[in-house]
């Protein structure tokens, strides 16, 4: 009986931290404007992304959760210049197309503002 409890207690206060871990989790802004260089800004719809894809790493496997970062690992070196726009944006627009599911934009004026 008495291990019982203690199971079940370990339970209850597991699922505990794994609700505050939900809840707290830092989803960032709705949407960007991602530096695109001399082709023009990119909006980001990236709360879209977010409920599209549940996937934190589909994205954050490349660059880290925080504002500016590809465009300062792009000043670093440690991206290349367009590599974020065709190893994410681009090649998953096209796979998911290619599958005829729910895709984006896969050509330049659809993203950047300047054509
Ligand atoms: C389709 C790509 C993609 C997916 C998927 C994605 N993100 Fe992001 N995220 C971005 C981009 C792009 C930025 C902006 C990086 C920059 O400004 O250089 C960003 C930035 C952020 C930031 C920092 C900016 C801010 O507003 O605070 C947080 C936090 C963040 N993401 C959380 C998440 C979480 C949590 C998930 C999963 C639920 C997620 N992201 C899924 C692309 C994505
Ligand atoms: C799905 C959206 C998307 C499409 C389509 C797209 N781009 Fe981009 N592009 C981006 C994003 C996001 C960045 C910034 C991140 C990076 O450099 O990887 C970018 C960056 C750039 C840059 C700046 C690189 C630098 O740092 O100087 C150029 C130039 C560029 N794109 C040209 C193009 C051209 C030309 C096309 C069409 C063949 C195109 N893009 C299509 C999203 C897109
Ligand atoms: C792993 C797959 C994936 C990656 C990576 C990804 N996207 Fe998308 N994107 C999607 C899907 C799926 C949709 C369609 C969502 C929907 O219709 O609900 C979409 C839609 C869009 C749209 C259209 C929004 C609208 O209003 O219709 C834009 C713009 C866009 N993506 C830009 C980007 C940019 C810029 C990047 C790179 C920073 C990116 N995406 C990375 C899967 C991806």
């Amino acid at each position: 009986m008495q291990k019982r409890w203690a199971f079940s207690t370990f339970f209850i206060m597991v699922f505990g931290v794994v609700a505050i871990v939900v809840a707290g989790v830092n989803l960032g802004a709705e949407r960007f404007s991602i530096d695109g260089g001399k082709r023009g800004a990119v909006a980001f719809p990236h709360h879209m992304h977010q409920e599209a894809l549940t996937d934190c790493a589909s994205c954050h496997d490349l660059f880290p959760k925080s504002a500016g970062v590809i465009q300062e690992m792009k000043t670093s070196g440690s991206l290349k210049k367009k590599q974020v726009m065709n190893s994410k944006c681009i090649s998953c627009h096209k796979r998911l197309k290619k599958a005829n599911e729910a895709s984006g934009p896969v050509k330049c004026g659809q993203c950047h503002t300047r054509t």
